[in-house]
């Protein structure tokens, strides 16, 4: 009975009060906004995943506060106008405490809006644009993020490119629809330049597109000695595929999206040697990353990406606030995740700025033989 308590109404909450094996148990509704389905499902599934452990950790342990966390999980399939909707629908219809999400910057930013009219504290784990908690120059106070933004992460593959590869002609494709996309081609743009690189090409195509030949033909007439493709996986995947079948023989870089197993199933070799930058490298051998790993590979058989390892932290830094807050007013929750220094967590130590975003380190990592291999990490 309990377990269906969060999906319909809240008399039938009440009712399981009555129950004797938890008679004085309070219940706290916690979202979770992800894409379970769309392009970018394999974001959503670990993220899911890496959010149930800490909810079930934290109720096998008595849960936060005294009390027992309902988690209510809604899909937003990455599309900015679903992610609104579900987002009123947790804040509404389930009257959530606070969320966790989403995912991307795409289906976050949108997400923002609604919580913070609505005043329902949130944490992204992932979305790395700086619009996701600052708008037109101010403060989204009840949004926050687990992760570092991009002006860094554009910054890091631009030194990387520049200073450890030696690049001198690059060229960037990007998505002139995904804010995340168009954000983080931009950093890496005009970073390139100021170390003295050429960006020879700055191309930009539509969210729908499959067909890249004409831009790649393009980039191949430019001469670059190498091209970054600041997407997510699928559709990185689609390109570079392409890029080969043209020839175009240059090294590849990209960002975080391309952090999932399915970059190489649509790319194949095409992405081999590809550098990307990311969160965190299951390969670290802290003894917080070593058990973390051993634990999500037993219960759903795969190593967890940087995602469900952000999703894990951020949401244990928001039952840290809860705890601190004491209650599941969502005023006071937001004051406590306002307050939190110096949490640690898997993804290592870290503290939420002024803007609710985080100062944390970059792991730069490479697509060895088919599998995602340690380089070097890039500190703040
Ligand atoms: N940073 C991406 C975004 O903002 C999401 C992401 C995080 C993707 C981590 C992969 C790994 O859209």
């Amino acid at each position: 009975m309990r377990r269906f308590a969060f999906l319909f109404s809240i008399p039938f909450l009440c009712l399981c009060a009555l129950d004797p094996s938890h008679a004085h148990a309070k219940e706290i509704r916690i979202g979770l906004i992800t894409p379970l389905s769309g392009d970018v499902k394999t974001f959503g599934e670990s993220v899911r995943n890496s959010f149930m452990i800490a909810v079930d950790e934290a109720n096998a342990k008595g849960g936060v506060a005294g009390m027992r966390i309902v988690p209510v999980i809604q899909d937003d399939k990455n599309d900015p106008t679903e992610a609104a909707n579900v987002a009123n629908l947790l804040v509404n219809q389930y009257r959530v405490s606070a969320i966790v999400g989403s995912v991307t910057s795409k289906a976050s930013i949108p997400v923002s809006d609604v919580i913070q009219a609505a005043k329902i504290p949130t944490i992204s784990p992932t979305a790395t644009n700086p619009k996701v908690t600052v708008a037109d120059g101010k403060r989204k106070d009840y949004m926050f993020r687990g992760c570092f933004i991009d002006p860094f992460q554009g910054t890091v593959m631009a030194k990387f490119s520049r200073e450890t590869l030696g690049k001198r002609r690059a060229a960037v494709l990007y998505d002139a629809s995904n804010d995340y996309s168009k954000g983080i081609a931009e950093v890496f743009r005009d970073v390139f330049r100021k170390l003295g690189g050429n960006v020879v090409a700055f191309e930009s195509y539509g969210k729908d597109d499959v067909d890249f030949s004409a831009l790649l033909t393009k980039v191949r007439a430019s001469q670059p000695d190498v091209l970054f493709l600041p997407d997510y996986y699928n559709k990185v995947g689609l390109i570079a595929k392409q890029a080969r079948e043209q020839g175009l023989k240059v090294q590849l870089i990209g960002p975080d999206g391309w952090d999932s197993p399915d970059l190489v199933k649509v790319a194949g070799s095409a992405i081999e040697g590809g550098y990307f930058s990311n969160h965190y490298s299951p390969e670290d051998k802290r003894p917080e990353v070593v058990a973390w790993v051993r634990k999500y590979r037993e219960k759903f058989g795969q190593v967890p990406d940087a995602l469900g390892t952000l999703a894990y932290d951020g949401t244990n830094l928001l039952f840290d606030a809860i705890r601190k807050a004491g209650s599941d007013d969502p005023r006071k929750i937001r004051d406590a995740l306002a307050s939190i220094k110096g949490f640690r967590g898997v993804t290592g130590k870290a503290t939420l700025d002024g803007n609710g975003d985080m100062i944390k380190s970059a792991a730069i990592l490479r697509i060895v033989a088919g599998k995602q291999k340690f380089v070097e990490m890039v500190h703040p």
